[in-house]
């Protein structure tokens, strides 16, 4: 028997989840936001989180900029890569949600399957599927990185939503378009939800 492991258990049960949760007065959660490259899932992720910050709560976000850079910065966007992408990030949000944070995740996420095995690591309602459902042809206008126009002249492959797949969310906890609300729209309407959900 491995008595590492089992000491290690041990440890983790000094303080468990739910006492860091009472001790920061919040619901730990995982906000996931998915949806097409320039959908706007970055501005409004990190809108709601400067807001959730201002009110005191404790949260953390998770977008390309602190994990491909670094935790996952030897995968690409072949289909098998992405999905270690995902699960990485998974196991890495709920992490910091069992350390009582609120964690805002938003990547592209193309995948039904993937989307679903990062909800199985949370109890219900824990896990919010926020979709930014932004028509491809608005993001393709905004372009903020110019990476649809070198996809549609063929110099970067399996570009999301031209020759890669994006899975729609076939039953989000709620459906945010870009191209019809604004930001602080988009982050009243979220921080609506979670006092609904009694996250805040
Ligand atoms: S995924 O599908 O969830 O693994 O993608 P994600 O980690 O969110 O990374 C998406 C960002 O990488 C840039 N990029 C690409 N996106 C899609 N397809 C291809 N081929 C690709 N190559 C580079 C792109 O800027 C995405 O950034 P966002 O923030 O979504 O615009
Ligand atoms: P994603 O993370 O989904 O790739 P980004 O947030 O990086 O998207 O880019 C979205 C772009 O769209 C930004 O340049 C942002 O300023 C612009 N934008 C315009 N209107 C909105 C809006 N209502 N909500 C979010 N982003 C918007």
């Amino acid at each position: 028997e491995n008595t590492t492991s089992k000491e290690v258990v041990w440890h983790a049960h000094g303080v468990s989840r739910e006492d860091r949760s009472r001790q920061k007065s919040q619901k730990p959660c995982l906000l996931w936001f998915t949806g097409l490259s320039g959908a706007g899932k970055s501005t409004v992720a990190n809108a709601l989180d400067c807001a959730l910050f201002e009110q005191g709560k404790h949260t953390f976000l998770l977008d390309g900029d602190n994990v491909r850079h670094g935790l996952n910065k030897d995968l690409g966007f072949s289909d098998a890569d992405r999905v270690e992408n995902i699960r990485r990030i998974g196991e890495a949000s709920k992490l910091f949600s069992d350390a009582g944070l609120i964690v805002l995740s938003a990547f592209i996420s193309p995948f039904i399957s993937d989307r679903q095995m990062v909800r199985s690591l949370f109890t219900a309602g824990e896990f919010i599927e926020i979709f930014v459902s932004t028509p491809i042809d608005v993001c393709e206008q905004r372009d903020p990185k110019g990476l649809y126009k070198k996809a549609r002249a063929g110099k970067i492959k399996y570009f999301t939503g031209i020759d890669s797949d994006y899975e729609e969310p076939v039953n989000p906890d709620i459906i945010l378009d870009t191209s019809k609300h604004s930001v602080d729209e988009c982050v009243e309407e979220l921080i609506e939800l979670l006092k609904a959900r009694k996250i805040i």
